[in-house]
């Protein structure tokens, strides 16, 4: 169920961030499922729009008797991939209608992965709780702590644990969010990290925020919170891939990155 929203640019915090996200997510559960969850599998790992799946990229690491936090797990389909490949997974989640969703798959499949109702910016573990904290276009570009989020996952890892994440490449910030070749033409500065937002028409709050951060301010806040940067993975798009996502498609995919994974461990 979508309300009508106008969209806009301005500074908002974690708390109003995480309130209109939570409402948001919640609102648009049914509907994400029902349009891209055939394409991510009930125990299937994509990372991106691209279609690049786990199974190919093995970023993970071997995650057999593991302790693997997700943070951002909507329906809790790559956490479920975890649980195949014998780890031992839990996804987290601000939004109750997505958990609720992991339910339902759940018990579709019979692969029970555990969640948890919470913010990935105050992750309810004690530390050393696990041997990998990722995200599949989770949390991470919807926070504005960057730097919180990026050390509650050290926080909670292990010593020498794994964090991997993926998130909108940050250079499509410059370009409109339209798949056809208007969002080809780069409009907006890279360097400007004002959120983009949508604002309620009836009530004028704040319906949804995205944050924007630079490839430097990932790297800054990894290496701030004790990590070892691996890789930036920086999935190419198939030629034989024509599905379009929000402003992912193939006219823009064949040309500029779509999609980042950070890769780090702590050191
Ligand atoms: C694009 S979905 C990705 C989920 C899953 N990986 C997938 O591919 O469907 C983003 C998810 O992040 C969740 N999310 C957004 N902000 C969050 C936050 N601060 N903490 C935890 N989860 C958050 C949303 O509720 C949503 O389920």
């Amino acid at each position: 169920m979508s309300i009508p929203v106008r969209p806009d640019r301005r500074p908002v915090d974690q708390t109003e961030t995480d309130r209109a996200n939570r409402g948001e997510w919640d609102r648009y559960a049914d509907e994400y499922q029902s349009t891209h969850g055939e394409f991510l599998g009930d125990a299937g790992f994509v990372w991106g729009p691209e279609g690049t799946r786990e199974d190919d990229l093995r970023l993970l690491g071997d995650v057999t008797g593991r302790d693997v936090l997700e943070i951002g797990s909507g329906a809790g389909q790559c956490s479920r991939w975890v649980l195949a490949h014998g780890g031992r997974p839990v996804g987290l989640d601000l939004s109750a209608r997505q958990l609720q969703h992991s339910r339902r798959i759940d018990e579709e499949t019979g692969r029970a992965v555990r969640s948890v109702l919470a913010t990935g910016t105050r992750l309810p573990f004690r530390p050393d709780s696990f041997d990998v904290v990722f995200s599949a276009f989770g949390a991470l570009q919807f926070v504005a702590e960057e730097r919180v989020i990026v050390t509650e996952a050290a926080r909670v890892l292990r010593p020498g644990g794994r964090m991997v994440f993926s998130i909108t490449h940050p250079t499509r910030w410059m370009f409109p969010d339209d798949p056809g070749e208007g969002g080809l033409t780069a409009d907006s500065s890279y360097w400007d990290r004002t959120p983009y937002v949508e604002v309620a028409e009836e009530t004028g709050e704040v319906a949804y925020v995205e944050h924007h951060r630079t490839i430097g301010d990932w790297v800054r806040a990894l290496a701030g919170a004790g990590f070892v940067l691996d890789d930036i993975a920086e999935p190419e798009w198939p030629a034989d891939h024509d599905r379009v996502w929000g402003g992912w498609s193939r006219t823009r995919g064949l040309l500029t990155p779509g999609t980042a994974i950070y890769v780090a461990h702590l050191g």
